[in-house]
């Protein structure tokens, strides 16, 4: 049935001519999502007012707009129904993931102030009794061109809350996500963004607190600038990980992440890579982590080309993911103390399948209690003002 959200406002279909419409949706106290997707289809303004909050209980796709501008100024929110969603979001066989929400096309802008709500609690809930369970992404950018999502607050997402995909000329500017739990149950795999097979993203001027990637760079992701980010509670800026499904060649290059502030995280600045046997393959490249400033991290500088393979195997199935012109320059603060005194671990996969790594310019240091500080290395070669910190890492 058709909802009963009304388009309002000068809706200028017919005329002859470049008239921009305008659209202004109002809640129909049913699923508004129907309403959304055709006031978006039709119109080239939707708006949301500031005291609208949209039901929106079926998965919404937007995808093939063009020349579109979403004024989210009141509320966009999910109920969830969890047997209903985990049936029905939009699934991508990409890390197995369903969403909510897909948003594509080109030139688009989602701005105004408002909210996306995930009302994630009762996911977080419903996961810790179901571990298999098929949580939705909040918003994906699905081939989408030239968007810009800004002025936007996210909360709860019961699974990422941004996904990129096949996506290029995409900014993200003053954003806030937050995903807290209110029980034991904590919001796992709340990533921050996933970037998947995409080209020329920007993410800056944001604030985050969540439980899984501040941001995470997966296959295919090339030329983004990551700058002034304030994570809390997150497993840090992570490229990969990587060359996970055997046959397939993963591309991650080009990647500046600077101006972040990472607190009561998991790692800070990340490179991960699978080796052992029957892992996929690929290329890491050109990659700076500048200026992050940490606090109570646990791992603050992370390489890790043994991603999830201990070191008898990494040794007999080093990782096909090779990682070169890495630069960690101007990163301070404290390491959380969890592995002891380590502030920094560059573990590489032997016989050189890392190279130019850059360190420079690290004043890390672990809790009081540890009083020196512990860079780890093994099978690369370092260069910078900061090499020496780390000692010889040619022994395995
Ligand atoms: C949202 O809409 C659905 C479907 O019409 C309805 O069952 C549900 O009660 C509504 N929820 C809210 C919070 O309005
Ligand atoms: C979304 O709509 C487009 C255009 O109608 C269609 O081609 C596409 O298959 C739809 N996507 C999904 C995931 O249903
Ligand atoms: C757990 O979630 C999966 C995927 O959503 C679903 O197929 C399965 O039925 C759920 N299991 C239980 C016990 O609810
Ligand atoms: C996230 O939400 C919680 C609960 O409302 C609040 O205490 C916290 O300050 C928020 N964090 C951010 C970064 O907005
Ligand atoms: C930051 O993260 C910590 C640990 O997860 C949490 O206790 C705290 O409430 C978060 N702060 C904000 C402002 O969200
Ligand atoms: C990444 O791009 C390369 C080059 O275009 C392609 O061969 C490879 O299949 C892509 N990998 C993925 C995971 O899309
Ligand atoms: C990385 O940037 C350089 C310099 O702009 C460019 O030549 C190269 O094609 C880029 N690499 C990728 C994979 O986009
Ligand atoms: C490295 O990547 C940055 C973007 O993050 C780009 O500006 C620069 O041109 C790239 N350098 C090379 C040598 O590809
Ligand atoms: C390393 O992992 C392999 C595969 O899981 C396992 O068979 C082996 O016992 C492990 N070796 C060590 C030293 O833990
Ligand atoms: C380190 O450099 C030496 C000298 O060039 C080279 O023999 C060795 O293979 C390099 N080791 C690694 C792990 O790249
Ligand atoms: C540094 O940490 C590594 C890894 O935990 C450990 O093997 C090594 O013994 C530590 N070194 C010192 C000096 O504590």
């Amino acid at each position: 049935m058709r909802s009963l959200a009304s388009l309002l406002g000068a809706l200028a279909l017919g005329a002859v001519g470049a008239v921009a419409s305008s659209c202004t949706l109002s809640a129909s106290g049913g699923d508004d999502g129907p309403a959304f997707v055709a006031a978006v289809q039709s119109c080239d303004t939707v708006i949301i007012p500031q005291s609208t909050t949209l039901n929106v209980s079926t998965p919404m796709n937007m995808t093939g707009l063009s020349n579109k501008h979403i004024s989210l100024q009141g509320t966009v929110m999910f109920p969830p129904d969890i047997p209903y969603w985990s049936g029905h979001g939009y699934y991508f066989p990409f890390q197995d993931q369903i969403t909510f929400w897909i948003l594509g096309g080109e030139n688009i802008l989602l701005d105004g102030g408002g909210i996306i709500d995930g009302v994630g609690q009762p996911w977080y809930d419903a996961f810790a009794a179901n571990s298999t369970l098929l949580r939705p992404i909040l918003l994906t950018l699905f081939q989408a061109t030239t968007v810009t999502v800004q002025d936007i607050t996210m909360l709860n997402s019961p699974e990422w809350f941004n996904f990129v995909n096949e996506g290029q000329n995409i900014v993200f500017n003053q954003v806030t996500l937050n995903a807290t739990s209110t029980s034991k149950n904590l919001a796992k795999n709340t990533d921050g963004w996933d970037t998947y097979r995409s080209d020329g993203v920007i993410i800056q001027n944001s604030i985050i607190n969540n439980g899984d990637d501040c941001v995470s760079f997966k296959p295919n992701s090339t030329n983004m600038i990551i700058s002034n980010l304030h994570c809390n509670g997150s497993h840090g800026i992570s490229v990969g990980s990587l060359g996970q499904y055997a046959g397939e060649y993963d591309i991650v290059a080009n990647i500046t992440s600077m101006n972040v502030y990472m607190a009561n995280a998991e790692n800070g600045a990340r490179i991960k890579a699978f080796a052992g046997p029957n892992v996929g393959s690929g290329i890491v490249k050109n990659i700076t982590f500048q200026n992050f400033v940490e606090f109570n991290v646990d791992y603050p500088i992370v390489i890790d080309q043994c991603y999830e393979t201990n070191a008898t195997l990494c040794a007999q199935y080093p990782s096909n993911t090779y990682i070169q012109d890495i630069i960690f320059t101007d990163i301070s603060g404290t390491s959380s103390g969890n592995e002891k005194a380590v502030v920094a671990a560059l573990t590489c996969s032997p016989d050189g399948r890392c190279s130019d790594i850059n360190v420079a310019n690290l004043h890390l240091a672990p809790p009081p209690q540890y009083p020196v500080a512990n860079y780890t290395c093994q099978n690369v070669n370092l260069t910078g003002n900061a090499a020496y910190l780390f000692g010889s890492c040619t022994t395995t």
